[in-house]
């Protein structure tokens, strides 16, 4: 099959067309380094013409709350009026575990609208709703360090491997379409304070990680739960301590 991968150069998305194209699909990588920008449209109807499957594993370069929300509502209403004349089949998009639980957070808010406009475009579609990945714990620890000192919340996360993540969007991508949404985590969870704790100490980063209950995890005060996957959600194997021994 022809399956186009918006966003296929970043870290979910190249490791998607690897495996696709390892698969014998015909696997293209496309972001605006190939001339695909689906913010401003260039190059999307072209990219799609004769696709059969169109994954979506773009983001958003800036995650300020106006930006991430124009980038989302803008590229998902382009690609699926370009998937929709192009007669693509299958729209495969990866989101977040609990965007919908979590509406203080603009970066979420922006994640439901996408899954939305997908919902509501009549196209056969997946969504795969992935937890935080491990690649992931630098940047949260990076947005909540204030004066060289880490302050996170213990609310509830169950994080993933990018690898893993990559494993079940390509099997989505190559399958028929769910009609829904699958969540998917890795095996174990933990504090959000906790996870990174164990990340940064296992990196030699000196940052201390402080457990503040009013700690806002981009923008969202976490439960225990808000984070974690469903009861029907699907578990990947890669642990936390496996991964950092990559
Ligand atoms: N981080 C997490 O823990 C987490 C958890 C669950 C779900 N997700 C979701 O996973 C998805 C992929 O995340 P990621 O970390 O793999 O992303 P990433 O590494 O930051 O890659 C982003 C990709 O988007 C492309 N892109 C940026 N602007 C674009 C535009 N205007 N038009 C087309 N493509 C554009 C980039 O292309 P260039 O290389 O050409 O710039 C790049 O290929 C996101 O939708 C995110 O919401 C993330």
């Amino acid at each position: 099959m022809r399956i186009v991968v918006i966003g296929g150069t970043g870290l979910i998305g190249s490791k998607v067309v690897a495996r696709l194209g390892e698969q014998g699909h015909d696997a293209v990588p496309a972001s605006p380094a190939s001339g695909v920008d689906t913010l401003t449209g260039e190059g999307v109807k072209e990219v799609l013409q004769g696709a059969d499957v169109l994954v979506d594993v773009s983001n958003s370069p800036s995650f300020a709350d106006d930006d991430v929300l124009r980038f989302f509502r803008t590229a998902t209403t382009n690609l699926v009026e370009a998937a929709r004349s192009a007669g693509v089949g299958h729209y495969v998009a990866l989101s977040v575990v609990g965007a919908d639980r979590l509406p203080e957070s603009g970066y979420l808010r922006a994640k439901v609208v996408q899954e939305r406009l997908i919902t509501e475009s009549g196209l056969r579609h997946s969504l795969v709703r992935a937890t935080q990945f491990f690649e992931f714990a630098g940047s949260i620890a990076d947005a909540a360090t204030e004066d060289g000192t880490v302050r996170l919340s213990g609310g509830g996360v169950q994080p993933i491997a990018a690898e893993d993540v990559a494993h079940v969007v390509s099997r989505t991508a190559a399958g028929d379409p769910l009609g829904g949404l699958l969540e998917i985590a890795g095996p174990e969870a933990f504090g959000l304070d906790e996870w990174i704790r164990t990340v940064l100490r296992a990196r030699g980063d000196a940052r201390q990680v402080v457990t503040d209950p009013r700690a806002r995890y981009f923008g969202a005060l976490l439960g225990p739960d808000s984070l974690r996957p469903g009861p029907g959600g699907e578990l990947a194997p890669t642990s936390l301590a496996e991964w950092l021994t990559r």
